[in-house]
């Protein structure tokens, strides 16, 4: 199975670090923010790519976890608000979030482009309530295989996906969401200016360029959604000091806005086209 992982490339890539962030977490042995035994099972059938050594860092490690989890509330939350809820993670590369938090809900859909697909096929198996989209977030044909339900029920997830899109794509994205589920909710993250340095080269060169970037959540105004929630990964990350090394000891700088908008996790609600 280990050579299903270690033939991706560009961006499909990139979520083998964000598996791994897991899959530590899930091996800490005392204060881990989640215990994931599915994706550690998953993992043991999969080879590390060694030249993603200098990307996966501790801190790294704690942003992907700390993000994971503040996606893992909402979706918690929004199953808890409505029986019927149907879930669609855009880009889930290996997510487990379907087992952590997800067995509640009445449909939950990963989808991701074939060559991850391929490899979550390898571990995992479809049923009626959980199912697989193999295609791009970006061909809109996947918006007609949902299952019915009140599109405020439908929560939508791009964890880690909508930085790798142009503006312009993503706004394509908004578009077609706003004319099909109107209200629903959609939870993504965004990356800021300080997020362009050295990590941006090296995905560059890694073939999975960020393309996105935002000054901080005034930048979605207009998009056509009404935020509901922002959450700052770095403030977020000084929530567990003792994870921080030396940095433990400068709180004050994710109060700066170049580092509190460096990563950012929203929450919002797809405004109706009616509304403007
Ligand atoms: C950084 S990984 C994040 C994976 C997962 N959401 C997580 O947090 O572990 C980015 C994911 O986006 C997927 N991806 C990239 N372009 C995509 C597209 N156009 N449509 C759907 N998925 C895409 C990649 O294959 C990869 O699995």
């Amino acid at each position: 199975m280990t050579e299903f992982s270690t033939k991706l490339t560009g961006v499909p890539r990139t979520m083998l670090m964000t598996t791994r962030a897991r899959v530590d977490e899930h091996q800490r042995e005392v204060g881990a923010l989640f215990r994931d035994p599915k994706v550690f099972e998953w993992w043991q059938a999969i080879a590390w790519d060694s030249d993603l050594d200098c990307f996966y860092q501790p801190l790294s490690q704690l942003s992907w976890v700390v993000r994971a989890n503040a996606f893992d509330q909402v979706a918690r939350r929004h199953i808890a608000s409505y029986a019927d809820a149907v879930v669609v993670e855009l880009g889930a590369g290996l997510s487990t979030r379907y087992y952590r938090v997800g067995r509640g809900c009445k449909c939950w859909i990963d989808l991701d482009l074939p060559e991850v697909t391929n490899l979550r096929r390898q571990f995992d198996s479809e049923t009626q309530q959980h199912r697989f989209i193999s295609r791009s977030a970006l061909n809109f044909g996947w918006m007609d295989e949902l299952p019915d339900c009140p599109s405020e029920h439908l929560l939508i997830i791009a964890e880690g996906l909508l930085m790798y899109f142009s503006v312009e794509q993503v706004q394509q994205l908004i578009n077609q969401l706003r004319q099909r589920f109107p209200n629903a909710t959609f939870m993504f993250d965004v990356v800021g200016g300080a997020s362009k340095g050295k990590a941006a080269k090296w995905l560059e060169k890694l073939g999975a360029p960020m393309q996105w970037f935002v000054k901080n959540e005034g930048d979605i105004d207009g998009m056509g959604l009404a935020i509901a929630q922002v959450v700052s990964l770095v403030q977020e990350n000084y929530r567990y000091p003792h994870r921080l090394n030396a940095l433990r000891w400068i709180p004050w700088i994710a109060k700066l806005p170049y580092f509190r908008n460096a990563g950012l996790i929203i929450e919002t609600k797809v405004l109706p086209l009616s509304s403007g």
